[in-house]
């Protein structure tokens, strides 16, 4: 099949963008009537695109671009068990880890929804005993710890859904007095991080590993195995293993062979991508130790609101193929190559690690399907941090620097209002008043005309002019809390898919994250020969022998 770029729809945009390259937001912001054919409000969301270098014919173009791709066919096949993750010949259905207990999606033939509520039963039922004491460590003590090892998929996201639902009363009333620290650096220092002040015999050891062989996870699942048989004394290590480590995996036989208790494997399928586990053990398994079960069917329930919303709004209000679209006309027809996601929730800090991994792991890729080299660049750079601390940092640069399309992310309601009596503005009314001005900051700037009514020095204007004509997108929700959190969580998994779709990629592989491996695989052999007598390091380019040679000549005192 020709590539999406021979495409009468793409060739219709590419002449468009040229167009819109001369267009100003500050012209095309005047038009109300535009400006609320841009804005959508679907599911309790309001998503608001009027600062898109678009019009409506944009829009349609990129409708049309849609049906050249094939767009809702290739969902489709995604939501029916469809073998799309070509080169793994696997299905990719991590929709069907917040599925209706009564839906059916079929993988070869069976029913995959019963086997993900069969795991989503343990973990409720694994989960409330540990939280009521019933399940205990091996000196009798109450598993009040949870240390999460874990890594890229098999931790951020996880790390993102705790920090956003840590802060909300019903969670925050089920964890009090627990605790709950991700372990994912094979830096050393992260292992002292994660045990700090902890008492292991009141500590479980959950271990997230899809495939079990992770180099780091491994190392630290073994050193924190140490680390309990060293602090659990007065029964044999088979218990301590026992009663305090756990495994999220889809490898069972390795992680029995490690000595964890196959009653205590929580699996999942070869369907469920790393990035896209969060709803499979991965994330309920730790995330349900520390709040409770229920409050993560609030989350689960938040994701399939979407997954429904994606499978069967039309295309022109469905907010993920918007949000993919759009992406899609911003790095591919204007060429802008990264995007910012700016959440003005602090609980969402993580929020824009996750999506890093999510996106940049997903649609980082050099081929299509077919296995021939793209014509155009696939993936963005995404980064961000939470409002308004990014205002402060490197907002600069987005106004006046380079033209980076921004996604800004709000909630009517804060989850912990504060309110002071002499106060006139809450703190959340002022974190939000920078979520409505920024937008509007960049899109309309300010101009030397208006410089000069303002008296500002001659000399001072070119410093203080801002270009504007800076691109973002709003989301609005009502309040971060599991359900939103398991909303935004699917619309960012599902514009991912939008954006593959439409440049016709795999973004379920990630076989450029291999070669690293490899590579450190070699070091390693060599690092451990040199330790144990053999100094000769060989067989790399002088540069990185001379960088091996260094650091073994420094790394002890
Ligand atoms: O190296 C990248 C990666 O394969 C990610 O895709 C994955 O999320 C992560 O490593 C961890 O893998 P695992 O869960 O198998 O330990």
């Amino acid at each position: 099949m020709p590539g999406i770029e021979t495409s009468t729809a793409w060739k219709t945009l590419a002449a468009h963008a040229e167009r819109m390259k001369r267009t100003h937001l500050r012209d095309l912001l005047g038009d109300a009537a535009r400006n609320s054919a841009l804005s959508i409000k679907a599911n309790g969301i309001l998503f608001d695109f009027s600062r898109q270098n678009v019009n409506i014919e944009t829009m349609d173009f990129l409708m049309d671009l849609a049906g050249a791709a094939m767009l809702e066919e290739k969902r489709a096949a995604m939501f029916s068990g469809e073998k799309i993750n070509v080169t793994e010949g696997r299905a990719v259905l991590h929709v069907a880890l917040r599925a209706e207990r009564s839906a059916t999606i079929l993988v070869d033939g069976v029913n995959q929804v019963p086997l993900v509520h069969d795991v989503l039963d343990h973990i409720k039922d694994f989960s409330h005993r540990v939280l009521t004491g019933t399940f205990v460590g091996a000196t009798g003590k109450s598993l009040k710890n949870i240390i999460s090892i874990g890594i890229g998929g098999s931790y951020l996201g996880p790390e993102f859904v705790y920090e956003a639902i840590k802060c909300v009363p019903q969670a925050a009333e089920v964890a009090e007095g627990r605790t709950l620290r991700f372990l994912a650096n094979v830096d050393p220092v992260d292992v002292a991080r994660a045990t700090k002040g902890l008492n292991p015999e009141e500590t479980l050891v959950v271990v997230v590993s899809k495939t079990f062989t992770t180099a780091e996870t491994m190392l630290n699942a073994r050193t924190l195995r140490k680390w309990l048989l060293d602090g659990v004394k007065g029964t044999g290590p088979e218990e301590v293993i026992r009663r305090h480590m756990v495994a999220a995996s889809s490898a069972v036989p390795l992680v029995t062979e490690f000595g964890i208790d196959s009653a205590n494997v929580f699996g999942f399928w070869d369907w469920v991508g790393g990035r896209y586990s969060v709803c499979s053990a991965v994330g309920m398994l730790p995330l349900s130790l520390t709040f409770g079960f229920e409050i993560l069917e609030q989350f689960l329930a938040g994701a399939r609101n979407i997954d429904e919303h994606f499978a069967t709004a039309p295309i022109r209000q469905n907010i993920p193929v918007l949000m993919g679209l759009l992406g899609i006309w911003n790095s591919t027809f204007l060429g802008h190559e990264s995007r910012a996601i700016l959440p003005y929730a602090q609980a969402l800090l993580r929020f824009p690690a996750h999506v890093q991994q999510l996106d940049m792991e997903s649609n980082g890729k050099r081929v299509g399907l077919d296995g021939q080299e793209l014509p155009f660049q696939a993936g963005e750079v995404n980064f961000g941090e939470p409002g308004t601390n990014g205002q402060h940092s490197f907002y600069q640069l987005i106004h006046q620097g380079r033209t980076i399309p921004t996604e800004f992310i709000g909630f009517a309601r804060s989850q912990y209002p504060v309110e002071l009596p002499n106060e006139v503005v809450s703190s959340q009314d002022e974190l939000m008043s920078n979520f409505f001005a920024q937008p509007d900051a960049l899109a309309l700037g300010k101009t030397l005309e208006q410089l000069d009514v303002e008296g500002v020095k001659e000399e001072l204007r070119p410093h203080k002019t801002f270009p504007g004509n800076r691109p973002s997108f709003s989301l609005l929700f009502g309040q971060l809390d599991p359900f939103t959190t398991g909303q935004l969580l699917a619309l960012y998994e599902h514009r991912v898919f939008v954006q593959g779709a439409i440049w016709g990629i795999n973004s379920f592989d990630q076989w450029g994250v291999e070669l690293g491996k490899v590579l450190a695989k070699q070091v390693r052999t060599q690092l451990t020969a040199s330790r144990q007598g053999e100094k000769i390091i060989s067989g790399f380019n002088s540069s990185t022998a001379a960088m091996l040679n260094f650091y073994l000549s420094n790394s002890s005192e």
